[in-house]
Order: C-alpha cells, then sequence, then structure tokens
C-alpha cells in the first residue's frame, strides 16, 4: 500500500482526496497496490469531513513519517511549499503538485534534488489543468524538436474574452460577473494581466529548450484592453481573439511571450471557448499536435495530480528524467518577433489610408458598417521593431493587436 499526504485542503486538495477514494478501484489496479491517503495537512480543522481523523498541523508529522511515500503540494504560492516540497525530497520522497509558481521559479532546483534523492517532482497539473501536456512533453515527444507552442492557457480569460465575444460586453461587465460567479479571482490581477499563462509558457518552454526561461523574462500583455469593438472587427476579418502563450524559436532566437492575438477562426485555437485550454504544438516530425479539455477546476486539476502519484508509486526509488536544468534560457528580445498587426485608427479612413499605404505598404483597411469615425488596418509581417517605429509616425492610432 502507497500512502500519501495532501498539503492544503483547498479546491485541488479535496479534489486529490475525492480522485482517490472514487476511482480506488482502477487506481489499485493500474498500480498494483491500494493507494491511501493517510494526512491532510492544513491550518484549519474539518469537522464532520470524512477526513477530519487524518488532518495535521504540524509538517513534521508527515516528513518524518517513512509510511508516507508521496505528498501532493496543493498548497499554491512559493512559502511554505517551496520548503515543504525540498524536505519531502531530501527524505526520499516524491511531491505531486499543481502548483505553476513553485515550479515556474524552482523546477529545475527541485527536479535536481529529487533526481539525487531517487524520488520524483511530478508537475502535471501546473499547466493545463487536467490536460495532460507535461507528461507528452516529456515522453510522448521526446523524438521530437519542438518549435512552436500556442497555448490558451488560461481559463478565466479565455471564459472573459468568450462572454465578450458571444454578448458584445465590455471586459469590466464581464469580469465583475465572472467574479460574482467565483470563476475569476477577487484579485484577478495575475490571470487578466497574463501573468498566470506567463509562469504556464515558462513551464513549457523550459521543458523544450531543457533550460530554465525565467517567467520575469517572458513579455506579457493581458486583455485588460481589449474592448468590444476589436471583436466586432475580428468577426468581420472572419478572425478570433484570444490571450496566447506563444513559444517559438525562429532564425532571431528563441522568444517566450503572452498577448491577445486576434487568431483565424480556422485555428483548432479558435475553437476553444470558455473555461476550457489548449495547447497546439508544432514539432519537426509529428507536425501539429492539440492537446484541449478543462484547464482549472478541482476535480479536473486533482486528476493530473492523482495520474502524477500514480506514476511516482509505480516508480519507488527510481527518478525518471526530466530534462530541465537550472541555466538560464536566453530569450530573444520579444520586439524582434515577426507578426502581422491590427491596428485600429481614429479618424476617417477615406481622409488617412492614403497617407498610411505609404507607411505599412500592403496593409489591407476595414471599417465596420455605419461608423465614420473610426477604421482598422492589418499589416503584412514584420518585426515589432519595425511596426514601433513606422506606427510612430502615425498620429491617431486607439490600439493594437498582434496576429
Ligand atoms: N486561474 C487559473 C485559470 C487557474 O483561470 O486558468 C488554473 O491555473
Amino acid at each position: 500500500m502507497a500512502q500519501v499526504a495532501v498539503l492544503g485542503y483547498g479546491t485541488v486538495g479535496s479534489g486529490v482526496v475525492e480522485v482517490i477514494e472514487k476511482n480506488s478501484d482502477v487506481i489499485s489496479k493500474r498500480v498494483g497496490e491500494d493507494i491511501t491517503v493517510k494526512y491532510v495537512l492544513d491550518l484549519r480543522d474539518f469537522p464532520g469531513d470524512p477526513i477530519q481523523d487524518r488532518v495535521v498541523h504540524d509538517y513534521d508529522t508527515i516528513v518524518n513519517d517513512k509510511d508516507i511515500s508521496i505528498i501532493c503540494e496543493t498548497m499554491g504560492g512559493i512559502n511554505p511549499a517551496y520548503e515543504f516540497t525540498k524536505k519531502a525530497l531530501m527524505a526520499g520522497k516524491s511531491v505531486c503538485t499543481s502548483n505553476k509558481e513553485l515550479v515556474a521559479a524552482h523546477g529545475p532546483e527541485l527536479i535536481s534534488i529529487a533526481k539525487a534523492n531517487k524520488c520524483n517532482y511530478f508537475f502535471e497539473a501546473s499547466v493545463g489543468g487536467g490536460i495532460p501536456i507535461i507528461r507528452p512533453f516529456n515522453e510522448a515527444l521526446t523524438a521530437e524538436k519542438i518549435d512552436c507552442i500556442m497555448g490558451i492557457l488560461n481559463g478565466t480569460t479565455n471564459y472573459i474574452l468568450s462572454k465578450m465575444e458571444n454578448e458584445g460586453a465590455a471586459f469590466d461587465t464581464v469580469l465583475k460577473e465572472a467574479q460574482e460567479k467565483g470563476y475569476a479571482e477577487r484579485n484577478p490581477e495575475a490571470d487578466v494581466e497574463g501573468y498566470d499563462a506567463g509562469r504556464k509558457i515558462a513551464i513549457l518552454a523550459s521543458l523544450v529548450y531543457g533550460e530554465t526561461v525565467k517567467f520575469e523574462d517572458v513579455f506579457t500583455e493581458g486583455i485588460t484592453k481589449i474592448a468590444p469593438v476589436d471583436f466586432e472587427y475580428a468577426k468581420k476579418l472572419g478572425l478570433t481573439i484570444k490571450l496566447i502563450g506563444l513559444e517559438k524559436e525562429t532564425s532571431e532566437g528563441r522568444f517566450a511571450v503572452v498577448t491577445p492575438r486576434l487568431i483565424g477562426s480556422e485555428s483548432p485555437l479558435a475553437g476553444v471557448k470558455d473555461v476550457f485550454n489548449g495547447i497546439l504544438v508544432h514539432s519537426n516530425m509529428l507536425d501539429y499536435s492539440m492537446y484541449y479539455g478543462r484547464g482549472a477546476g478541482k476535480l479536473p486539476t486533482a486528476s493530473a495530480v492523482v495520474g502524477d502519484v500514480i506514476a511516482a508509486a509505480k516508480n519507488p526509488g527510481n527518478h525518471l528524467t526530466c530534462v530541465w536544468e537550472e541555466k538560464a534560457c536566453s530569450l530573444a528580445d520579444y520586439k524582434k518577433l515577426a507578426q502581422k498587426y491590427f491596428v485600429r485608427v481614429a479618424g476617417n479612413m477615406a481622409e488617412l489610408k492614403a497617407d498610411i499605404e505609404k507607411v505599412f505598404a500592403g496593409a489591407s483597411f476595414v471599417q465596420l458598417d455605419n461608423v465614420t469615425d473610426e477604421f482598422a488596418f492589418v499589416t503584412e509581417e514584420m518585426t515589432e521593431l519595425e511596426y514601433d517605429k513606422k506606427a510612430a509616425s502615425i498620429n491617431n492610432i486607439k490600439s493594437m493587436i498582434r496576429m
């Protein structure tokens, strides 16, 4: 029997207990032994909850218990999760986590501690919630050279953008509604400013490069400036707007950025709606592959943690390779990334078009029905450095969205 401890009995932690107990029959069969939750660490007590007698408040009870071979870290945040994880790994206990903040900040160090102590640091749930993406990167895709990842990696912002598109509602209105329904955090900054997606693309890019892509080096732009009118233009152009975590290797270097993007309605990512996540991967032998599903939520995320628990239980004393070194990966300046730009301009299109065409040769123009005081154009592909230089000579630009 493998005995497990769960750190943090919040949404994901309680989900982990539920998955282990509800699916105990198939889990036992697949592991070859039973998996049971011996402890739940939390500051609170849970009277009346089936786990009430297993709640402990002192982490040493867990880390000093030789029967505990696997720890699920579902606390979130850096502290004390970082210290707890290190202590567990040093004691040879595998740790399975949903904590993307900790993985993005200290992943390679924790992996190397796990390696030295013949155990595992698994983090499938840290990116894409319940969607299998870390294990495909570490196992099924290891024969591939991955050159591009485009991911809708944040459920909250995808929900907000989907609602704005469907209902023509403003960002603030939809955010408020999402907060009231509990879909968005009371402090939504990490989601709406793209930091959450930034951590997730940093983790995926680190696995691609085998070196550490620091979250702080990932350029992030959130969705707060997206307006309902942007969706009107998008519809007219046969496009939609998504917050995309992009990893790309070009002749200019390696890029990792998170920004809103206009994407074609034929793209598989266009069909990823509401709280769902989707990750489109391009690699040199397989071509495109897509990973889709619930990127957040109690049971989907917990399922990914428990999948890791099963992998840990099947590999006692055996560290499974994950190539992610602490060495910092040098990213290219995001301004060198080449792409097209959708640009909204205040003023009369007939009067301004010729001047804009002189600067942005090959631009295509679009105007909404019954609107005469603004219009938009789509540029040819160019780096953001080139775009900035050209855009500086046009006075009345209202907004720009990358494509
Ligand atoms: N806030 C995150 C999201 C939770 O909305 O996707 C899952 O990481």
